[in-house]
């Protein structure tokens, strides 16, 4: 298949998983609507992914959820709902814009426990999150600026229990990752892999994604 047709049958395969896997409702199209409004870029996870982060944060019955990158809060939603009353979530946005936007979203949509949206570049507020009453979590995001994807993961193993989950996006980048490259990023993902090669502290996987957000993938592991 030609390449353009291949990217329509991903699209189309995710329009099916929709219609019968139900991996969106009126809350997140109401999202999706805001985020275009306000002009921001649509680089939130796609429909699926948002709903199977959902569904890892179900499965380790997270109580205490961090993301790093809010953007509109399409993740922050989709992860924030498989918590239990009186769960905690913080999300990091270093865009007051965006943070404005997040807020609005997720105060619209009804969740089971408190979504704190916390303002500022996230190598600033991660060692600041103890004296807001965070001190681990049981599911971490990172999802922001991938310059930073090894600081962030060092931050994520610091806030971690043993079975914590970290998952990082864009690790693939339409097979970037492991091309030259002219984009900056890329050097700074491997670094990312570079650690996770020589750390024994979590156990990773990472998984080649197709569908509305074109090729990437994502990185998971589990704490040890
Ligand atoms: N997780 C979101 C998408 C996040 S996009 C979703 O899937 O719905 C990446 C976000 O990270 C953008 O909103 C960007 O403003 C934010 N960001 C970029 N650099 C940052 C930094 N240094 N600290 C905190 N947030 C940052
Ligand atoms: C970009 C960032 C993301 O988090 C994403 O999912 C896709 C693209 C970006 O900065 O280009
Ligand atoms: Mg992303």
């Amino acid at each position: 298949m030609e390449a353009q047709k291949m990217e329509e049958t991903w699209k189309a395969v995710d329009e099916y998983f929709e219609e019968k896997l139900e991996t969106t409702d009126d809350t997140m199209e109401h999202i999706l609507k805001e985020t275009d409004d306000a002009g921001m870029r649509h680089i939130e996870v796609s429909k699926a992914h948002g709903k199977m982060l959902y569904l890892m944060a179900k499965m380790v019955d997270a109580k205490s959820i961090l993301e790093i990158g809010t953007l509109g809060g399409f993740s922050t939603v989709w992860l924030a709902r498989a918590l239990p009353e009186g769960g905690r979530m913080a999300t990091i946005e270093a865009d007051p814009n965006h943070a404005e936007v997040a807020r609005r979203n997720i105060a619209s949509a009804d969740l089971p426990g408190s979504v704190d949206v916390i303002e500022g570049q996230a190598l600033d507020r991660l060692p600041k999150l103890m004296e807001r009453g965070y001190s681990r979590f049981d599911l971490i995001f990172i999802d922001a600026d991938k310059e930073n994807n090894t600081e962030y993961l060092k931050w994520a193993l610091k806030f971690s229990n043993k079975g914590s989950v970290i998952i990082v996006d864009n690790v693939v980048r339409q097979g970037r990752i492991i091309d030259d490259t002219e984009e900056k990023a890329v050097p700074y993902i491997r670094q990312m892999f570079d650690m996770l090669e020589r750390d024994d502290r979590i156990e990773t996987t990472a998984i080649q994604t197709v569908g509305q957000k074109g090729y990437d993938g994502f990185l998971m592991g589990v704490v040890k």
